[in-house]
């Protein structure tokens, strides 16, 4: 006798082409790193500092046992609607009922509760430990400000202010240097997330979040807002770059200097400080002390502009001065009006500052 089962073909074409897609997804996700050059490729499968490889450890465990419970049950489901399908020649009558097993009902209770169980402990685990971490004697710690849309990064043991670069030293075995964060908003909830240094920790106004990354290895990771803010939520590009400890320590020198004053752009400067720029910008060394923008101190340090729209050339600093709109509408920083002449200037005096 024969279980009567009538099992729509396409429901189960799409249950298979869900799951295969799944897997494959997945799968290439951990491959992808083995071909060519990823250097900035923002892939959770390709951690390059704790905690995102300890996170990267744990999803792998949760995704194992998830992944054999799904063999395990679709397989059985599978082999079920194949081997009892209906068949021409099969009697109408209704196979035997079958009700209650103590033996079965206890192994599908005992198992998922033992599973879950385990799961839960090395979760916790993975989270306390991440949480529970204690800034060392030599850690460099940050303050990140969202905005919207871009990133306010200071450093108030160096006397730094920066924008929507976050640098940081390298952390070595002889030397220990994690970084250590705050996370503030200005306006609406923003979410931190570099990929392969953490994971995401929110920004919400009125709260004091913390995080921390130790990256190991030297270069540029790329990250964004994960939070929903706004209009320009996708063009709010956050860059963390990593530089061995003697850089570090260079670029700590650079940043703290005051503007340089270099008078072959005394117009433009003069510009600068008679317009309603120094309201919301600062410059360190003039009188510009605005705090609603980005710092502008050493703006020619940064390889993009308006929270990585851009990359940072004149071309692209002239059009962001003429009209911000244009290039990102709907951020904060307003058309000045300017005539060319003076936004060429303006331009020429912010390309001295280094
Ligand atoms: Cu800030 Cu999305």
């Amino acid at each position: 006798m024969r279980l009567h089962l009538y099992v729509n073909q396409r429901t189960l074409r799409a249950v298979f082409v869900f799951a295969f897609s799944l897997f494959c997804i997945i799968g290439l996700g951990y491959l992808e790193p083995a071909f060519g050059q990823n250097d900035g490729v923002t892939n959770i499968f390709r951690p390059l500092s704790q905690p995102a490889q300890e996170i990267k450890e744990t999803s792998f465990l949760v995704l194992v046992v998830c992944a054999v419970i799904f063999i395990v049950v679709g397989g059985l489901l599978v082999y079920s609607i194949v081997r009892f399908r209906h068949r021409a020649g099969d009697e109408a009558s209704e196979p035997p009922q079958v009700y209650g097993s103590n033996q079965i009902e206890l192994a599908w209770t005992v198992m998922p509760i033992l599973i879950v169980f385990v799961l839960i402990l090395v979760t916790s685990r993975t989270i306390a430990d991440i949480q529970n971490r204690k800034p060392p004697p030599g850690a460099v710690q940050a303050t990140v400000v969202g905005h919207q849309w871009w990133w306010e990064i200071r450093y108030p043991e160096l006397g730094i202010v920066t924008a929507n670069e976050l640098h940081v030293p390298a952390s070595t075995v002889d030397s220990r240097q994690p970084t250590f964060l705050k996370l503030l908003s200005a306006d609406v909830a923003h979410s931190f997330w570099v990929p392969q240094l953490a994971g995401k920790t929110d920004l919400i106004p009125n709260r004091e979040n913390r995080m921390w990354i130790e990256p190991t290895k030297p270069g540029t990771y790329l990250g964004n807002c994960a939070e929903y803010c706004g209009t320009q939520h996708a063009r709010m590009l956050i860059r963390v770059i990593v530089h061995s400890p003697d850089e570090f320590v260079r670029w700590v020198k650079d940043q703290q200097q005051v503007a340089s004053e270099d008078t072959s752009a005394a117009a433009g400067r003069k510009a600068f400080l008679a317009n309603s720029c120094v309201n919301c910008h600062t410059i360190r060394g003039t009188s510009a002390q605005g705090k609603f923008g980005p710092d502008l101190t050493h703006l020619m340090s940064r390889e993009t502009l308006a929270a990585g729209a851009v990359p940072n050339t004149a071309d692209n600093l002239r059009q962001w001065v003429r009209d911000p709109q244009k290039a990102k509408v709907g951020c904060l920083m307003p058309n000045m009006q300017m005539t060319d002449q003076e936004v060429d200037q303006l331009v020429a005096y912010l390309q001295t500052l280094k």
